[in-house]
């Protein structure tokens, strides 16, 4: 728990809205990511941080190597500034410009891979570079969800490839087409990694997420060895990688996997509260300023309509931190340009106080403030621009 005395001290002299992140919290949370990793090497989620200098900073530590970008454009401009040598696009590209891009600079095609589940995927390369194309380094995706039955589909809807059989099909054809190179293999579960299993004030919902855990973890088990084994049988793979900040126990003692992936546990948003295994500490918050008092127990914001991205829901909203107890209201919630909270110390504020608050998701805040001040102690230590601040914007 942060002092709220110790974070207004540090940051005095700024006027909210902004966005902090604390080193102490984020080294530490880097620190039990690698702890919970239990030997693998931990691939950074870029869309977790979105933060140039906070990925510099973890990728000095031991335990990380190599970056897990969302977009073509983003991983061509972090291997121009050196940040990785290492940068899997984890997400399909159909951008011609950025392709072009790639096939013209022989750095970033030794250094990005690009994620491909589907014949059509080769296909639009070769059509935006022309057939006789350099190489291109490829990561097949498999499909992780769980499918008990037929019909129920458990998880992302993400890769077609979910059989060892269709894995297998696909490898083949990665490895006869001229221009690729098949490098790697991901399969994220996110069915496990991204849902919570003990989540806050919900026993009954914590009991069925731990036991379709269960089953779909012994399920993928299975399927993930024979389809990596299936993939090997045609390509000679530098990775496997696997698993989310949700799932690093789990995905680690699956020895098909080579690799973990991780961002969100650098960060500590909210979602990430309510997992039995780990805890983060919440390492970036943002700061509101009260702007009105419009009756005595409640005390209005500035701004705050930072809504996380997935099914839409209470949890997708930021929470009030510091001070503690304060909610946000039933019928307004977090504004476009005002966010009301009421709680035991909202009586308290005065106009001009600040109120910090939490996230729901990691790397989203990063595209609502230009920079986060890094506050180590009672100090700004350094202010680092996010990728928005950079004047970039990936999607
Ligand atoms: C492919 C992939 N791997 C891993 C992750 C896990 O990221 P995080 O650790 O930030 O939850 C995600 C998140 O959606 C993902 O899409």
């Amino acid at each position: 728990m942060h002092s709220r005395a110790r974070l207004d001290a540090a940051t005095g002299g700024f006027d909210p809205p902004f966005a902090i992140v604390d080193l102490d919290a984020f080294d530490h949370n880097a620190d039990d990511l690698v702890r919970r990793a239990g030997g693998l090497p931990i691939r950074v989620a870029t869309k977790s941080v979105r933060v140039r200098a906070l990925l510099d900073r973890v990728l000095r530590r031991p335990g990380y190597a190599g970056l897990m970008c969302y977009s073509l454009p983003e991983a061509l401009w972090l291997s121009d500034t050196d940040t990785a040598e290492d940068l899997l696009v984890a997400y399909p590209t159909v951008d011609h410009a950025a392709l072009r891009a790639l096939a013209a600079d022989a750095t970033a095609r030794r250094r990005v891979t690009l994620t491909v589940d589907s014949v059509a995927h080769l296909d639009l390369v070769d059509r935006a570079l022309g057939a006789d194309h350099p190489e291109i380094r490829v990561c097949l995706e498999l499909d992780v969800s769980w499918r008990p039955l037929p019909g129920l589909h458990v998880g992302a809807r993400r890769s077609p490839v979910h059989t060892p059989h269709q894995a297998a099909i696909l490898a083949r054809a990665i490895a006869r087409r001229p221009g690729f190179r098949l490098v790697g293999v991901m399969a994220y579960e996110g069915q496990i990694a991204g849902l919570g299993d003990a989540p806050p004030g919900r026993p009954a919902l914590g009991a069925v997420v731990r036991w379709m855990r269960r089953r779909s973890g012994a399920e993928l088990a299975a399927r993930r060895g024979a389809a990596v084994a299936a993939v090997r049988d045609h390509a000679d793979l530098e990775f496997v990688n696997g698993g989310g900040t949700g799932s690093l126990e789990t995905t680690r003692t699956d020895a098909a996997v080579t690799e973990l992936a991780a961002g969100s546990g650098l960060v500590g948003p909210t979602l990430f509260d309510g997992y039995r295994a780990f805890l983060p500490q919440p390492a970036v918050l943002f700061a509101l300023p009260v702007v009105r008092r419009p009756t005595r127990d409640v005390a209005t914001l500035f701004s705050g309509g930072y809504i996380a991205s997935g099914p839409t829901g209470h949890d997708r909203a930021p929470t009030p931190y510091l001070p503690a107890g304060l909610e946000l209201m039933a019928f307004e919630g977090a504004g476009e340009v005002q966010t009301p909270v009421v709680g035991p110390d909202a009586a308290a504020l005065a106009v001009g106080d600040r109120v910090w608050l939490r996230h729901a998701k990691a790397g989203e805040p990063a595209e609502r403030f230009t920079h986060y001040h890094c506050v180590r102690g009672t100090a700004v230590e350094e202010t680092v621009p996010t990728y928005r601040g950079e004047g970039r914007c990936f999607g």
